[in-house]
């Protein structure tokens, strides 16, 4: 089965129990500053998973895309991707526990409805208790009625295991003593797909020459669905106490699901990456037969693929945020393409590989409208860096011997990043001393703005008042702008933290000082107006109809939420929009537009601030 029919399968499954479908978002959150990346399901869920009323009733399904920079290192082992889709459905204060678990085993193992896979291979996890929070015998209980219907006997620590929080708890900061006052999480239960032998869980692994259990990192077993029972909330003295609406989060990794149904531990041989190897193996004429070179081969496949999705998603590579993680992923996998075949022949045909990424989601997430462009950025790249690896390399052969000047050296001519200095001295079996690269780069100030600021660790969402105000800006600002440069200008992306608004818009000419003027002007004129914002649940035909302004390219469902500012006499602005926002633009201060830049190919910058 590929994973277009398994995604297929499993909106249809949540569909026909009363999950109204939803769109993925953007794998770059909006107006989030805190997080770069949206790197789990339930990112975008955060305001109705705390009790935001959402539009589409309180049972959805969705398969979200992913991104995860902190497990970049992990990627080259047989299960571990940057970039992949969550099958996610949610329980918004409705069904709980019991259905939760019920509904997910029965997708797994029912053969017409689900995906057929055979009870005997799932071993599960529950919470062990801690924290104030009871051992969840419950799901002990329902987990062992669900395996009896299949005439297993699901004893505990022999198929149904029990971890602490560290294992089987969730939220976005992890177990309860590092959730921070507001935040939701709550115990969860995993499933595990046993690739090795499954008669006597307790006989010799296969994978390792040692008694193995589903939580072990030795590849026998893989995580495929997690069920989180997000029903706690953290309280500011540090306790837990109960969320009013308890709600479900379950995600599943769709290729690893794939890859239970291939009865096949390597996800790179599921429809997501098996097409993309093949041609990694014709790029550089190796074979993935052979172990050796699974590791890089992996690390190309998922890399372009997550590049792919990137630059889809208005990501341009560059030396911050997200543009520099895009980046490092093409020096890396530029860097195991050279390693693999011993020189930079052949490298930039490793764009051709984007083609294929767009192909095998084909109709799901890509535009054909896009697809040039996304080849040419990568390529583009690529050539970019092909000179400076080459030379880079040869500068390395000859001294390894560098210390945190020579790798800073390396950095200034080679564009090589700290990261992929230690990656190809690795490849020649060198180590070296961190503490001092460190040094070195942080004295230009490099580090801040790099892979070691703490943003890449996933950080929690800004949800202040500054940020709500910001974010209320943007839309005044967007509507500013189509009243005074022109209505072709489109929004193409925005960010904002709690210093200031960032904003790309399409269009081709510098804004004049004259029009910069006016903007404010106008901007400002409608804060003084004290203007009230409004939301709005509407069908989504009818939302388009009256002028809402809605993303180019981004996918809505039936009913849509409308963010209107304006009053009876008077309609400021009106855009398809999540929230949240301020009630009243009054409540906004003065603001100021501080900079403006090209991004190239007819896109903009604005950066604006409040005056205070
Ligand atoms: N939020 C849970 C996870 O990301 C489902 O694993």
């Amino acid at each position: 089965m590929d994973i277009n029919s398994i995604r297929q399968k499993y909106l249809d499954f949540f569909s026909k129990r009363g999950h109204a479908i939803i769109p993925s978002t953007s794998l770059v959150p909006e107006g989030d500053a805190t997080t770069l990346f949206t790197s789990a399901g339930m990112q975008p869920m955060m305001p109705y998973l705390l009790g935001e009323k959402h539009p589409l009733g309180n049972r959805v399904v969705d398969s979200q895309k992913c991104f995860r920079s902190q497990d970049i290192e992990e990627v080259g082992d047989n299960r571990h991707t940057t970039f992949f889709e969550m099958l996610g459905n949610w329980s918004l204060g409705d069904y709980f526990k019991n259905e939760q678990l019920d509904w997910f085993y029965t997708f797994l193992t029912d053969p017409k409805e689900g995906l057929g896979i055979n009870p005997n291979k799932l071993y599960v996890s529950v919470f062990s208790g801690g924290n104030g929070v009871e051992k969840d015998s419950e799901a002990v209980v329902i987990w062992q009625k669900l395996f009896a219907q299949h005439g297993i006997d699901a004893k505990e620590d022999e198929r149904i295991f029990s971890y602490p929080a560290k294992k089987n708890w969730w939220s976005r900061a992890g177990t309860p003593d590092q959730m921070p006052t507001g935040e939701p999480g709550g115990p969860d239960s995993e499933v595990f797909y046993d690739f090795g032998p499954d008669e006597n869980l307790h006989q010799k692994s296969i994978w390792k020459d040692e008694p193995c259990h589903p939580n072990c990192d030795c590849g026998r077993y893989l995580e495929i669905g997690n069920s989180v029972f997000m029903q706690y909330i953290k309280q500011p003295d540090g306790s837990l106490s109960e969320l009013p609406a308890k709600n479900i989060d379950f995600g599943g990794g769709l290729t690893r699901l794939a890859a239970a149904i291939n009865n096949d531990s390597d996800v790179f041989n599921t429809s997501a990456f098996s097409s993309l190897i093949k041609s990694i193996s014709k790029i550089t004429g190796k074979s993935y037969e052979d172990d050796a070179n699974k590791p890089p081969m992996r690390i190309i496949a998922d890399h372009l693929t997550a590049a792919t999705f990137l630059i889809n998603d208005g990501v341009i590579p560059s030396n911050k945020a997200q543009g520099y993680v895009l980046r490092r992923l093409l020096r890396r996998a530029a860097v195991k393409h050279y390693f693999l075949t011993g020189s930079r022949e052949g490298l930039g045909e490793l764009s051709t590989l984007a083609g294929s990424v767009m192909d095998i989601y084909q109709g799901v997430y890509f535009d054909k409208s896009n697809r040039d462009q996304i080849i040419q950025t990568i390529s583009g790249e690529l050539d970019k860096f092909s000179k400076s690896l080459d030379r880079g390399i040869k500068e390395l052969n000859k001294n390894q011997d560098i210390d945190g000047k020579g790798a800073f050296d390396l950095y200034q001519n080679y564009g090589f990043p700290l990261e992929i200095t230690l990656e190809i001295l690795s490849q020649f079996g060198k180590k070296i001393n961190l503490d001092q690269f460190k040094t070195e780069f942080e004295k230009h100030q490099i580090l801040s703005r790099t892979s070691s600021a703490g943003m890449f660790k996933g950080g929690l969402a800004d949800h202040s008042d500054t940020v709500t105000a910001y974010h209320t800006a943007t839309h005044l600002l967007h509507s500013a702008l189509r009243r005074i440069v022109g209505n072709h200008v489109q929004q193409k992306g925005s960010n904002i933290t709690a210093e200031r608004l960032r904003f790309d818009f399409s269009c081709e000419e510098k804004l004049s000082d004259v029009e910069i003027q006016k903007i404010e002007a106008d901007i400002n004129s409608s804060i003084i107006g004290n203007f009230p914002v409004t939301r709005t649940e509407m069908p989504k035909d009818e939302a388009l109809n009256s002028g809402a302004l809605a993303f180019f390219g981004q996918k809505y469902p039936d009913t849509v939420s409308v963010y209107t500012i304006g009053d009876d006499k008077k309609t400021i602005s009106k855009e398809f929009c999540g929230g949240p926002h301020v009630t009243n633009t009054g409540k906004l201060a003065k603001i100021k537009v501080v900079k403006q830049e090209s991004l190239g190919s007819g896109v903009r910058r604005l950066y604006l601030q409040f005056v205070k």
